[in-house]
């Protein structure tokens, strides 16, 4: 049972409902469930007002990487405080900004040669789609209106990022009339992926949705300006798992018909589906490259567009030509976010962050695995260190109706018990730190395990 607040926190709840608007919240709920209060992040926990301690199973929205308040981290943090917290990046440059695009550079396939800031997830996605735009008309491509896009994906709220992504769910149907003009094409899942797989005809499905990509592109391929995707994990649409051979479909396809590929490892970047960026798994590299969340290690808001030097070359041209890249935020390059981004980039290459991630990562599959067990739950699965699998009713083997919140309830129930989860719709999924030490993943499934039962 949750612990009673202190009594400084109910005054302060009544402030925050007479004046703050949550995001993904129907704030009506809020008048009989108020916001949990977090008073302070420790390592993979987190610290609740009411004195409870719970393992941040969601990575506080898939943003941290190393643990909260990491020394190194925060360290970076005060030093670059101490020196110059913001300034305009239209016409100036600094220091920490310079040394994150050089510490990326060896991290990134060859040819993601620019860098391009912005602050969150959604912008470094409309930098892309802007760019890739803007690239095919400065060389002639004016057809090229429209974008492709896969069925589920997420790529953010902002209205470019929301028009790319899956269209048909309570987010984004209501703002069609609005949205850019996008083709979707389906993937399947990946039972590899899976525990209880049956591989039983899945050549035959592979090549099957091999020819669904040839067949896409040969009717939208000449109208497209990019095709944007999330590779191997499609993560808010339900945490699916798809087949690195289709991206490499992809990747050809594009080539064949002078599409741009952006990748959106907003959410897969940085180590969390066992390589340090998921696109590496299929061994191809994208034209665009969005990355946020895990670039500062979850402590600062920064995201950075990559582009190839074809693509930069579009823009390369005298002033009077009007071809320059006229995107901008205020906080672009923050230097204080660059700084922390330089040192979570930093412990990747002092410390053996991937290795306890691998281990972290094995822990997680024997022991989500055993999952199957139970009859509540369907196509246990896992990518590197994202655990996911189905929520059902056992009574009757299907979903839960979106009527009975199971999933919230359970959110509710496993913070009870030490764990922050928060299943997405009838997807229960567990993606902790990287940095979380296995036998605390371990405690946390079987915590997951038990409320289930
Ligand atoms: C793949 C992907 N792209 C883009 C975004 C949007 O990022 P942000 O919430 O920082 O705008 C998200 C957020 O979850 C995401 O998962």
């Amino acid at each position: 049972m949750s612990s009673p607040l202190p009594e400084s926190w109910p005054g302060r709840l009544l402030l925050d409902r007479s004046h703050i608007w949550h995001p993904f919240t129907q704030m009506k709920e809020h008048e009989q469930d108020p916001p949990i209060p977090v008073i302070a992040g420790e390592g993979c926990d987190l610290v609740l007002a009411n004195g409870n301690r719970v393992l941040d199973g969601i990575s506080s929205w898939w943003t941290c990487l190393h643990g909260h308040g990491h020394p190194k981290l925060m360290a970076a943090l005060e030093r670059q405080g101490a020196k110059l917290d913001h300034v305009i990046f239209a016409g100036f440059t600094h220091e920490p900004a310079i040394e994150l695009a050089a510490r990326l550079r060896t991290k990134l396939p060859p040819n993601l040669t620019r860098c391009f800031f912005s602050d969150n997830g959604s912008t470094a996605v409309e930098v892309a789609l802007k760019m890739a735009f803007q690239a095919q008309l400065q060389k002639g491509q004016a057809q090229r209106t429209r974008f492709g896009a896969l069925h589920m994906g997420y790529h953010g709220d902002t209205l470019g990022a929301v028009g790319v992504g899956e269209l048909d769910n309570f987010m984004t149907g209501l703002f069609r009339p609005l949205l850019l003009r996008c083709d979707r094409l389906a993937v399947p899942e990946d039972p590899r992926r899976e525990f209880d797989s049956n591989l039983d005809g899945w050549a035959e499905a592979l090549e099957v949705a091999q020819q669904g990509i040839r067949s896409f592109f040969g009717i939208h391929g000449d109208e497209l300006a990019a095709f944007i995707a999330e590779p191997l994990l499609q993560a808010a649409g339900g945490m699916r798992m798809w087949p690195p051979e289709l991206l490499v479909e992809l990747r050809a396809q594009c080539d064949l018909f002078g599409v741009y590929l952006i990748l959106d490892e907003v959410m897969t970047g940085f180590g969390r589906t066992g390589s340090f960026f998921a696109h590496s798994q299929a061994e191809i590299a994208p034209d665009l490259l969005c990355l946020s969340k895990g670039l500062t290690g979850g402590v600062m808001p920064l995201s950075l567009t990559l582009a190839t030097e074809e693509i930069y070359g579009c823009f390369w041209a005298d002033y009077a030509e009007g071809k320059a890249f006229l995107h901008g935020h205020s906080y672009t390059a923050n230097p204080l976010a660059c700084a922390v981004a330089c040192a979570s980039l930093a412990l990747f290459d002092e410390q053996p962050v991937m290795e306890q991630a691998a281990r972290l990562s094995e822990t997680m599959k024997s022991a989500w695995g055993r999952l199957l067990d139970l009859p509540g739950v369907r196509r246990p699965r896992i990518l590197g260190t994202v655990a996911a699998a189905q929520l059902v009713d056992p009574a009757t083997g299907a979903p839960y109706s979106s009527k009975s919140r199971f999933g919230w309830r359970l959110h509710r129930r496993a913070l009870d018990a030490g764990l922050l989860i928060r299943p997405i719709g009838d997807c229960l999924y567990f993606m902790p730190p990287l940095g979380t030490p296995p036998d605390r993943a371990e405690e946390a499934v079987e915590t997951i395990s038990n409320l289930l039962k």
